[in-house]
């Protein structure tokens, strides 16, 4: 009897000790560290994005199982009001139960966004799909709208965008060149030739009719209002920026190209000054690569290519991380975060996250240093 009030009495004060700790308040970002939610569970947001909101950050991202990498949830999404201590809201983005349907569980939803859309009042999420069962060859954007940040959204369809549109610097004359070109005369890769013909739109052409490829992506809202998808598209070989429509659901056809044959992957995105800057990753799969960066002073270019912003130790593999998404702290003019995640391809639901202050040089470059510890106030 003594034993079993002793054992009850140890397992109470265990059990707070774990409510205690669970719900102890964060202080700093750990970049790389586990990172817990306000329950104590490792955040389960991959591949994601923030939006702010009406005085709360929300935070949406890719659930992934323990094991595998098709979607079985869906997507994710947290709330916190000091981007530390994060609340999960649930599953904003559901997949279907439906055979067949596009986003059928066993899909592959990867990189979702959302943004608000002031002129409708709704909520839009754009991510990456891949049918199920298909691999990565559907290489699809999908939209899906809700009334609140945290959902649940209704998918509305899956596309490649920009089906039958040439990008809006491509003159007749670049048009009749690009539609001469074959891929089966380019069998193989990486040749003078085959990147030449990359470049002038060999893979560009191939996939007009259809749409053009659309796999890893960011979204991003100007301050005009104007939204545009930047997604990685002709197999991962050159990004492309393209204006949605006002609703964002739709492309209005204008879209350009960036670092044609560059293979750039995990785009972000963020405006300073009047200056765009876009960071990127190379394509290595879940394995981290040096990032890259581009300026401009217009959303449609030039595009300037520059090194990476990251500086330090490891700083080739990015710390061994891939970017997702830049982030504006809400109310301050320039605290920006690069957020990025540490793919643990064996499990990734337990991947990490890899979240750092951007600093800038005199001449307004961006640097991206690795704090083990960080706090925004
Ligand atoms: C990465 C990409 C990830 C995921 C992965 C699959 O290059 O950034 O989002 O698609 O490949 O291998």
């Amino acid at each position: 009897m003594k034993n079993l009030k002793r054992l009850l009495v140890c397992c109470f004060t265990l059990w707070i000790g774990m409510t205690v700790l669970s719900a102890q308040s964060l202080e700093s970002i750990e970049p790389g560290k586990k990172w817990l939610d306000t329950k104590g569970e490792h955040i389960n947001a991959h591949g994601g994005g923030v939006l702010f909101y009406e005085g709360k950050y929300y935070w949406y991202g890719e659930n992934r199982p323990e094991r595998g990498f098709t979607t079985k949830v869906g997507v994710e999404v947290y709330s916190s009001t000091d981007l530390m201590n994060w609340t999960d809201e649930g599953v904003a983005l559901a997949v279907s139960e439906e055979n067949g349907h596009d986003i059928e569980r066993g899909c592959i939803m990867e990189r979702p966004k959302v943004v608000y859309n002031d002129k409708t009042k709704k909520f839009v999420m754009l991510f990456h799909l891949e049918l199920k069962g298909k691999g990565y060859a559907a290489a699809r954007v999908g939209f899906a709208v809700s009334d609140t940040p945290t959902g649940p959204f209704r998918f509305i369809r899956s596309l490649r965008p920009n089906a039958g549109q040439w990008p809006k610097d491509f003159s007749e004359k670049d048009i009749k060149k690009a539609k001469k070109l074959n891929p089966s005369d380019y069998k193989e890769w990486w040749t003078p030739q085959w990147r030449k013909a990359v470049n002038t739109g060999l893979l560009l052409a191939r996939d007009v009719p259809g749409g053009q490829m659309s796999r890893d992506m960011t979204v991003y809202v100007d301050d005009d209002g104007k939204a545009y998808h930047i997604y990685s598209a002709e197999e991962n070989l050159t990004l492309n920026i393209a204006e949605l429509t006002d609703d964002y659901l739709d492309y209005t056809g204008d879209f350009i190209r960036i670092a044609p044959g560059g293979h750039n992957e995990a785009p972000t995105i963020f405006k300073r000054n009047g200056m765009y800057w876009m960071i990127t990753s190379g394509c290595t799969g879940w394995d981290p690569n040096e990032a890259r960066m581009f300026t401009s002073s217009s959303i449609w270019g030039p595009w300037e290519q520059l090194p990476s912003p990251f500086v330090g130790e490891h700083s080739e593999k990015t710390f061994y991380s891939q970017g997702t998404y830049i982030l504006k702290v809400h109310g301050t003019e320039d605290t920006f975060i690069f957020m990025a995640d540490r793919w643990y391809p064996r499990s990734l639901k337990n991947s990490r996250y890899v979240w750092l202050p951007i600093s800038f040089k005199e001449d307004g470059t961006p640097e991206i240093r690795w704090h083990d510890s960080w706090s925004l106030k």
